[in-house]
């Protein structure tokens, strides 16, 4: 059975994009700065069609991930940011399910990588990417809005922030607005590197 998890990079202050983000202005002002810690790990710039790279604790936690995903899931603002600037193929070589309100057709890619535009919800969303994925696990990916739905509503098994040691002061905030009941969750590794930390987390579900 799939697990769905989340793996996303944050600035210390909370925020997954700076501010101003646009498909003009992708991850926002400055937001760069939240993934930096990747611009040199081999695993990385293997899924953008790039050679060379560091072999070291972050390549391993990328690696893994790209291991365990199957398929993912997306709002249509990280889709709109990226569809112009992810190589062709992409770097997620699997079945996309992107939400939005407005259809669209299917929009295949080289590598595995086809975007389907799903516009019945996140339950549907997730069906078609748990089907898609088969024995392996589906990737929610952001950005914020996405991510808070799945977990308010329980569907959220795992988490993985990458702790990017930047405070960015404002832009596009990961946890803003979560429901008032708190969210227990497990703390499960934390992974320390120069120039990041990644923290594991389970999502504890009462059934
Ligand atoms: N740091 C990271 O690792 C990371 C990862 C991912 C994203 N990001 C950043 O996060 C930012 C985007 O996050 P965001 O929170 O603003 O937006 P988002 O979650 O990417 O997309 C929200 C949009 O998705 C559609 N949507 C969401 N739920 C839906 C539903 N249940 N049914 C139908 N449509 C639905 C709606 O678009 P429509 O109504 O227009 O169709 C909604 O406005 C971007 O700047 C991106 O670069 C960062």
């Amino acid at each position: 059975m799939s697990d769905v998890l989340v793996d996303i990079g944050m600035s210390l202050d909370g925020f997954i994009a700076g501010p101003n983000a646009s498909p003009q202005n992708a991850l926002g002002d400055e937001g760069h700065r939240i993934h930096q810690w990747m611009d040199n790990i081999e695993g990385w710039r293997e899924r953008q069609g790039r050679s060379g790279g560091e072999t070291n604790t972050d390549d391993e936690v990328v690696r893994e991930y790209f291991t365990r995903v199957g398929a993912y899931v997306m709002g249509r603002r990280m889709f709109d940011e990226g569809e112009k600037g992810w190589p062709n193929p992409p770097p997620f070589q699997a079945p996309v399910f992107i939400l939005t309100h407005e259809s669209r057709e299917p929009w295949k890619r080289q590598g595995g990588t086809t975007f389907t535009f799903v516009t019945d919800g996140i339950e549907s969303a997730l069906e078609q990417a748990t089907a898609a994925a088969g024995e392996k696990d589906v990737k929610i990916a952001g950005g914020a809005n996405v991510v808070r739905q799945f977990l308010e509503v329980g569907l959220i098994d795992e988490l993985q922030i990458h702790l990017a040691p930047v405070l960015l002061g404002d832009g596009v905030r990961l946890f803003d607005h979560t429901s008032s009941e708190p969210i227990e969750l497990d703390i499960t590794r934390v992974i320390d590197s120069p120039k990041v930390t990644h923290l594991g987390y389970l999502v504890i579900t009462e059934k």
